[in-house]
């Protein structure tokens, strides 16, 4: 991946590939409609402080993620200079918000594919905005290539677009703590979210629930994490019908794994619960075909909670936090599970399976009801659940349900503080008549309208007693169908992580809600 420094060298000696520049939109300015942004101006003054009018000449609007590259000038190490959108020049006194230069480094960083190294003058101000750049930037870089010629081949990677190598950040205090542990936390969830995309992006026949469960196992004893692996046998003896109900139908048996990092200081508990569907064909419940094609993204959520706990343990994060990862493949066979049977689940209750294709609540339950047992502070489950929650939100936002208000506005504020989109949503107790059956304790399914929160719902049932709990449905941001942006790649995004982190973070220092 791509390495981070901080450096206090001036940009102009700079042995780099590419320099980096921010550039703003100004209104009713006498001098023209754009400005060059803080932490440029010895770039700008190489120019004879004419950068803005060349970039205003070149056809730059400083729109956000607009990228324009111009020949370096005389004296410069660097050949070339990269200039990128920030949008509005703030107010006066104001700054670039974080996520401002987050999505304005991840932009830069992708457009700079097939380059060594490159030098980020971008406005940082202090140390929070230096890892905003830094998560921008390495998030950005992020490719995936393990399965195209670029991967193996040297030529190939040269000519074609390897990710930026080395980014170095200009205008940061590289002696200063405050700076140091900005970069080193970047670089951690960084690092980690990208393990999520690549996960997210693997074919789902070289990701199984097997596969999976052996690189968590991996991580997990690389970071000192504790981990347990529940397999087939192990669900079977321990009463998981949630888990082996969806997993029946496939030749790649289920797995529930449960990651436990653990501080000496912690005062509090969080359990995260992660979908880790390696595979939604529907089951029996068959999707058409223009509904299969992106249904590896169907362990997002797993792949979230595993990069969270990661993360946490990579930061010594003083809170100790579960991670469960409920991974299973819906296919349809003659041994998968049938519209018109009942599981019985993990809790005890029993389920009537009136839709295979509403797999992921049936994993999800089991795990829930199994993280409720340790009597965590908070759980909070994350799941590419629903279809619903993408006509209700878009592809770019994900719901937050919860059995406690402030929890969920805790939640939604982390998102908030970390740059991700999430919207608050209901859970209306009238909805949970729909998943009235005449043969089990609930069925696994209710009404159309109003499907993800009936999803929401149906997952509420399997929360233990007085623990609070929220639901992030993640199904329209984890994986991007369309072209990339800001930091956002094509494919798996890595949605949650940031939150899940922050949560982490909040709960250690005594913080949340
Ligand atoms: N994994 C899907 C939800 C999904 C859809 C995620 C599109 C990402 C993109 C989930 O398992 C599913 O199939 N849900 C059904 C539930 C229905 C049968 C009650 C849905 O949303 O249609
Ligand atoms: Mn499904
Ligand atoms: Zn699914």
């Amino acid at each position: 991946m791509t390495a981070l420094t901080l450096s206090t060298a001036a940009a102009p000696g700079l042995r780099v590939d590419a320099i980096v520049v921010g550039v703003a939109k100004v209104t009713g300015s006498a001098s023209g409609d754009l400005v060059v942004a803080p932490g440029a101006e010895a770039v700008d003054k190489a120019y004879d402080g004419r950068l803005a009018g060349v970039l205003e000449t070149l056809g730059a609007s400083g729109g956000e993620g607009e990228v324009t590259k111009l020949p370096a000038p005389s004296g410069f190490k660097a050949p070339l200079v990269l200039a990128v959108g920030l949008g509005a020049l703030p107010e006066k006194d104001g700054s670039f918000s974080a996520e401002t230069l987050r999505r304005a480094a991840g932009a830069a960083a992708r457009a700079l594919a097939g380059t060594k190294k490159a030098g980020f003058a971008l406005p940082v101000e202090d140390a929070a905005d230096a890892g905003a750049v830094g998560e921008g930037v390495l998030l950005g870089a992020y490719s995936f290539d393990a399965y195209k010629d670029i991967a193996k081949d040297a030529k190939a990677a040269k000519n074609g677009k390897a990710p930026l190598g080395e980014a170095t950040l200009l205008g940061g205090k590289p002696r200063d703590k405050a700076f140091k542990a900005a970069l080193e936390r970047a670089t951690a969830v960084s690092e980690e979210l990208n393990r999520a995309r690549d996960l997210i992006n693997t074919p789902p026949n070289d990701l199984n629930p097997e596969a999976f469960a052996a690189v968590a196992q991996a991580a997990a004893k690389e970071h000192g994490i504790k981990v347990q692996v529940l397999d087939e046998k192990a669900l079977a003896k321990g009463g998981y019908g949630g888990i082996l109900g969806v997993g029946a139908g496939s030749a790649s048996t289920p797995r529930l794994v449960k990651l436990s990092y653990t501080s000496s200081k912690a005062k509090k508990h969080l359990a995260f619960v992660g979908k880790g569907i390696t595979y939604d064909s529907g089951g029996i419940s068959l999707k058409p075909a223009g509904h299969n094609e992106t249904m590896k993204c169907d362990m997002s959520g797993a792949a979230a909670v595993f990069a969270a706990v990661v993360a946490a343990a990579r930061l010594n994060l003083e809170v100790n936090v579960t991670g469960w990862l409920a991974l299973a493949e819906n296919m349809p066979s003659g041994s998968a599970t049938r519209p018109g049977d009942v599981l019985r689940m993990y809790s005890g209750k029993t389920v009537e399976v009136l839709n295979t294709d509403a797999e992921g609540r049936l994993v999800l339950a089991d795990a829930i009801a199994k993280a409720s047992e340790e009597n965590p502070d908070a759980i909070v489950d994350v799941a590419t659940l629903t279809g619903a929650m993408m006509l209700a939100l878009g592809n770019r936002t994900f719901g937050i349900m919860a059995n406690d208000d402030a929890f969920r506005s805790a939640v939604h504020e982390a998102a908030e503080e970390v740059g991700e989109a999430a919207w608050p949503m209901p859970l209306p107790e009238h909805l949970k008549k729909g998943m009235d059956s005449p043969t089990a304790d609930i069925a696994n399914m209710g009404e159309r309208y109003g499907g993800g929160l009936v999803a929401g719902l149906f997952l509420k049932e399997f929360v233990g007693e007085g623990i609070t709990w929220a639901h992030l449905d993640i199904a329209g941001p984890a994986f991007n169908e369309q072209g990339p942006f800001g930091y956002t790649p094509k494919g798996g995004t890595g949605s949650a992580v940031r939150t899940l982190v922050r949560l982490a973070e909040l709960t250690a220092v005594g913080d949340l809600g």
